[in-house]
């Protein structure tokens, strides 16, 4: 790969791992459009960093908006080489308590959302014949357990729509690397929607909910890293095109991996008697 200063654009800029990551492509000297919602909370980053920042107000829900965002980014810095579609929250539920309206809301976002970002910046990338997309997965991208179910089904799809994308853009000169982190320290759990219990679900969800609440410092990664390897990806030679980052994310997503092969195994007689 080239030497030369990058152009990224990142969704979900101004917090956790999106801001991280902004931070890190800044300051090594790439350029960074930084999507957020709350523009302001990059003013500490602008005055740092000045021109190699565009920062701007975009709802990932927001079509237009994105749409914009890409063609300021264009305007500004004539290019974009990486794409980060980080922008994403969680809902915490069993997946019948989680009601219709919460459960659009986390597809509207973690999902339609991606869509509009890849709408909007593929033109570009194809123009190019280059360009690298990072899609926001997580450990819950191919695994899951109880109360997860919504936002577990948000990153399935990003996975799969990502399976398809990359061998649709690798002849175009696009790569696509689907990200998997474990838990990382960030805003992630205070912001996420909680669906109304359902006592039958104490056993399994809030027994979850619980565990999750018990956890401590040492079991959550840390959102620079995520960062640190996430540019060390976008520069090599071969991106994947998943990454776990984290080796608890790994042996979750390797159990639930195993357990689906023994399935197959275990059924292979009546799969072929059909
Ligand atoms: N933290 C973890 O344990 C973990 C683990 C695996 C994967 N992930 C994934 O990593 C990504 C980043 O999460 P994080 O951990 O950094 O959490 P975070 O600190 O809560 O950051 C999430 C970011 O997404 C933005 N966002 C949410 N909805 C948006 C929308 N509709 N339009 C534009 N921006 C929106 C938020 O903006 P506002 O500030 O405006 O709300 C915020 O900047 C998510 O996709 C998450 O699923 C996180």
């Amino acid at each position: 790969m080239t030497d030369e200063a990058k152009t990224w654009f990142i969704t979900g800029a101004t917090s956790g791992i999106g801001r991280e990551l902004t931070t890190a492509a800044l300051r090594r000297g790439d350029n960074v459009a930084a999507l957020a919602r709350k523009a302001d909370g990059l003013d500490d980053l602008a005055r740092r960093f000045g021109t190699t920042l565009l920062t701007v107000p975009a709802d990932v829900r927001d079509e237009a908006a994105v749409q914009t965002a890409v063609q300021r980014t264009v305007e500004t810095f004539g290019r974009i080489d990486v794409v980060a579609n980080n922008a994403g929250y969680g809902l915490f539920g069993a997946v019948e308590e989680a009601g219709d309206a919460q459960a659009r809301a986390v597809f509207d976002t973690n999902v339609f959302g991606v869509l509009n970002v890849l709408r909007a910046t593929l033109p570009v990338l194809r123009a190019q014949r280059s360009g690298h997309i990072l899609q926001g997965s997580s450990v819950y991208g191919q695994s899951a357990h109880p109360g997860v179910g919504l936002l577990s089904a948000t990153k399935y799809a990003v996975e799969g729509l990502s399976d398809a994308l990359a061998a649709e853009v690798a002849p175009l000169g696009i790569r696509v690397t689907i990200v998997q982190p474990r838990f990382t320290a960030t805003g992630f759990l205070s912001n996420l929607d909680v669906a109304t219990a359902k006592p039958d679900y104490d056993g399994t969800v809030r027994a979850v909910q619980q565990a999750i609440g018990e956890l401590t410092a040492t079991d959550f990664a840390d959102a620079g890293d995520i960062a640190a390897a996430l540019l060390g990806v976008v520069d090599a030679d071969a991106a994947p095109l998943r990454l776990a980052l984290g080796t608890a994310s790994a042996e979750s997503m390797r159990t639930a991996l195993q357990a689906r092969l023994r399935d197959l195994d275990e059924t292979a007689a009546v799969t072929a008697a059909v």
